[in-house]
């Protein structure tokens, strides 16, 4: 028996793999690592591995999506406290920094947690993530979630939206906006995008054509903003921010 799971292993983890034009691996534990899909040096620094970082440790599931208690949504007010100077009193921004009232609330809770572990870059949130808990993103994104969305109706497929946002490019493969983000569909971890500030998604979606936001797992982001020019990216972005105005309180 003893012989035949070692026979096994080494055809499974050293011959079989051997084969592939990218045999890469340097050893049996490697193989294994390969094998089970899991990094083989989980304590390295990204910098250390060599290979390109990963790009985002969250796994998205759709319980992140249910509607959560009421004392959830209590606690992330409170957190809350600590936000509202950029993002609004009621998750509406008043600068440029991006809303958060009634955004999905894995969003929120994947955003959090890539400033957190450095895979989005970006100064203020890495400072305002890091000593937040698991639970504390959780409540957060409860109450963010909870609040009422910019004043609109969510965007419909109709013949007057931006092409790309509608239809997007199929021989660029640029899906349509409305297929990921609402409005016709939304993919799991897609922000809502309506009533964002123009400002910002400018800038996100140069961060993404530019490759330094790269927290979007699949590419998703980096492969439509690649294709995309400064031009198609000022008229989604102009579309998408046409109802910026804040909620009247
Ligand atoms: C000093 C201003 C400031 C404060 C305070 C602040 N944020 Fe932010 N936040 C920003 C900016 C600016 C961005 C966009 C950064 C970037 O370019 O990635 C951002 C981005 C985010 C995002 C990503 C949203 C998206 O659509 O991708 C989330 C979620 C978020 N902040 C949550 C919070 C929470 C929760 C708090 C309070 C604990 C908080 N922020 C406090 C300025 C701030
Ligand atoms: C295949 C699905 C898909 C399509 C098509 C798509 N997106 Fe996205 N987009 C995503 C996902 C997923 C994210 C979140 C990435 C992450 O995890 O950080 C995202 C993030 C973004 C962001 C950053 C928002 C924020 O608050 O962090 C912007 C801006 C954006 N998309 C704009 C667009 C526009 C404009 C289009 C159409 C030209 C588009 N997207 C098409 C899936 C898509």
């Amino acid at each position: 028996m003893a012989a035949l799971t070692l026979a096994a292993m080494a055809v499974g983890f050293g011959w079989l793999p051997s084969a592939h034009q990218d045999f890469s691996a340097g050893g049996v534990w490697d193989s294994i690592c390969r094998a089970a899909g899991v990094p083989s040096s989980w304590g390295a620094k990204d910098s250390q591995r060599g290979a390109p970082a990963v790009a985002s440790n969250v796994i998205l599931l759709p319980e992140m999506t249910r509607t959560a208690s009421t004392a959830a949504v209590g606690r992330g007010a409170t957190l809350a406290l600590n936000c509202t100077m950029c993002h609004g009193m009621k998750g509406m921004s008043r600068s440029d920094a991006p809303n958060l009232a009634g955004q999905y609330p894995e969003v929120i809770m994947k955003q959090l947690a890539d400033y957190k572990s450095g895979k989005r870059g970006s100064p203020i949130m890495a400072a305002l993530s890091k000593n937040l808990s698991d639970e504390n993103i959780k409540d957060l994104a409860a109450y963010y979630a909870s609040l009422p969305k910019a004043r609109t109706a969510p965007t419909m497929y109709d013949e007057s939206l931006p092409a790309l946002v509608r239809v997007g490019a199929p021989m660029r493969n640029i899906a349509p906006c409305i297929s990921c983000h609402g409005g016709v569909d939304q993919k799991l971890g897609a922000p809502w995008l309506e009533g964002m500030p123009k400002d910002y998604l400018v800038q996100q979606l140069q961060l993404f054509k530019k490759g330094e936001r790269r927290n979007d797992g699949q590419l998703q982001m980096r492969n439509v903003a690649n294709a995309m020019t400064a031009e198609e990216i000022d008229a989604v972005a102009t579309f998408y921010a046409r109802k910026a105005l804040p909620v009247r309180e």
